[in-house]
């Protein structure tokens, strides 16, 4: 069957990413959509609440229109994702709780990952090496990365993915965070798919 263009432009679904930092995950999601691994999603648009983020250059040089929005405009970002037509969002290590307006506006239909096995290590104060470093402290003999969808509250909506990785005896927070890194930017890929499929339809 031969699409028509309108068609083809609604089967797409347009995300935002949403970072503070780095943007590792950020960089997964735009390979995975540039290499077609991730197929009918685009990353339309970067928010960062932090204007240093590294992560803004990635998106920059993947040519994605960024913007740097405080976690105290409450307004502001609702407004944002309509004027770019966002489908769905990312929270790719996005340190602030979003605005209601926002996880009512795209209830189910927004995700984050966070670098422990929920209900383990999450909720407020849980983040970068802190994460890691508990997980040490307690002798955990696992530890893994979760992706949920995102509703009020710090890491408590319903998982869509965990996945385990053993702690090993020699591991300190710095190693564990890049070991669980890996298997975040897998995971999160498989988030994107589940996402992109939510918007279809
Ligand atoms: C990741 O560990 C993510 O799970 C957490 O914040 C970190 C962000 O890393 N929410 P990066 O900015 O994607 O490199």
């Amino acid at each position: 069957m031969l699409l028509n263009d309108s068609s083809q432009i609604n089967s797409y679904c347009n995300l935002a990413v949403l970072i503070s930092g780095s943007g590792s995950n950020l960089q997964a999601i735009i390979d995975a959509v540039s290499s077609g691994d991730v197929q009918n999603a685009k990353v339309a648009l970067v928010v960062s609440n932090n204007s240093n983020a590294y992560g803004l250059h990635r998106a920059d040089k993947a040519g994605i229109p960024t913007v740097h929005i405080p976690s105290a405009d409450k307004e502001k970002l609702l407004e944002t994702l309509e004027h770019h037509n966002i489908d769905a969002i990312v929270l790719a290590g996005y340190l602030s709780l979003l605005p209601i307006n926002v996880v009512s506006n795209y209830s189910g239909k927004i995700i984050n990952i966070h670098p422990s096995l929920i209900p383990k290590y999450c909720g407020k104060g849980f983040y970068g090496l802190k994460v890691h470093q508990a997980v040490i402290e307690a002798k955990e003999t696992e530890t893994g990365a979760t992706i949920h969808l995102v509703d009020e509250e710090y890491d408590t909506g319903k998982i869509l993915i965990q996945e385990k990785i053993e702690v090993r005896p020699d591991d300190t927070a710095e190693i564990l965070q890049k070991r669980v890194l890996e298997i975040e930017h897998k995971i999160i890929v498989k988030g994107i798919k589940m996402l992109v499929g939510g918007c279809e339809g």
